[in-house]
């Protein structure tokens, strides 16, 4: 009998982990486009449904409560960067299943809307609502972040954390300014690579992302500092900063927000699909395989990081 050695993903708080089959029907669009009613189940899927999840859509089934570079303390960063307060409209584009958007609703009490492409992820995102009593502040919605079903200025913050990177970024920046009111600011949290980085780097970041792309099935880049301010200069964005972030302290430990219980649920799940399914092994392996190369190779970490970057709309 041959051994695999596979070790399960770092894993978070499964806190909007259902305990029974959940069955909701939504409207994707409030546009004029006719209603189009959608029904998703986000629990006790069978083995063939959850192989055919996305990745991060089969992350939140296990448990996982967001997927990203940072933690929690990027968030608030970006926020604070951002003017994010109470009365303050923001729009969270790739909300995934809401970490965020409650955290900034519950921690500013201002008002978000979560948008991700993925019906199966706001589903779950919208199953929290009421849970976490914040049904006045925040709601989700399917959207494409390269379509968003807005009008132009409806927001006074747009963030949008881990998404970029998977998205046409010329048009996606066009479309987040649009949506921004005057004034209003754009905060975008992503990795980059340094300008300098030597070939050999360079080629390794190119293959980590080229094995992310495997992964979400969208072509991924990784821009430097300074292509990421010519793609927010050229959506018209003013008053552009960036900030790295250290790979160390942002690099979204889930454990911290989720407890031991939460650590050993999820994992127990993963280990479960792992040894079950082969598809869903070769996934969680190059995911593995992408954090050591962007996150523990020496080397690389000297070029390459977290990446905060700021502008603002002109008034
Ligand atoms: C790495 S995850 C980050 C999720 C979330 N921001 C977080 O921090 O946990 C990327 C997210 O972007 C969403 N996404 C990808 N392409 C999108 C698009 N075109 N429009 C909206 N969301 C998109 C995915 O469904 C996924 O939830």
């Amino acid at each position: 009998m041959s051994v695999v050695s596979i070790e399960a993903p770092r894993t978070y708080e499964a806190w909007y982990m259902s305990s029974c089959s959940v069955i909701k029907s939504y409207m994707s669009r409030r546009s004029v486009t006719p209603v189009i009613t959608l029904t998703v189940k986000t629990t006790g899927l069978k083995k063939r449904e959850v192989e055919n999840l996305g990745h991060y859509e089969f992350m939140a089934y296990i448990g996982v409560p967001y997927f990203r570079w940072g933690g929690m303390d990027t968030t608030d960063k970006l926020a604070s960067l951002c003017g994010v307060e109470k009365g303050k409209r923001v729009l969270l584009v790739g909300c995934g299943t809401g970490y965020s958007a409650f955290h900034l609703a519950k921690n500013y009490e201002c008002e978000v809307v979560g948008v991700d492409i993925s019906n199966f992820l706001i589903t779950v995102a919208q199953e929290k609502v009421e849970e976490m009593g914040l049904g006045g502040l925040v709601s989700f919605e399917v959207g494409d972040a390269h379509d968003l079903q807005f009008d132009d200025g409806s927001f006074g913050v747009v963030l949008t954390e881990s998404v970029v990177i998977f998205l046409d970024k010329e048009r996606a920046l066009l479309e987040f300014a649009r949506v921004l009111r005057p004034g209003g600011f754009l905060g975008i949290s992503e990795i980059y690579q340094a300008d300098d980085a030597p070939e050999e780097v360079s080629n390794r970041i190119e293959e980590a992302a080229r094995m992310l792309s495997e992964n979400v099935g969208v072509e991924v880049t990784v821009p430097t500092p300074r292509q990421w301010i010519g793609h927010m200069s050229d959506a018209g964005l003013q008053s552009i900063q960036t900030e790295k972030q250290e790979i160390g302290l942002t690099s979204g430990d889930w454990a911290e927000v989720v407890g031991r219980a939460g650590v050993a649920r999820v994992s127990l799940k993963a280990m479960y699909y792992l040894l079950r399914s082969k598809k869903i092994r070769g996934r969680l392996q190059r995911d593995k395989r992408v954090r050591e190369m962007f996150m523990e190779d020496e080397t690389t970490k000297k070029f390459f990081g977290p990446l905060l970057c700021v502008g603002t709309k002109p008034g």
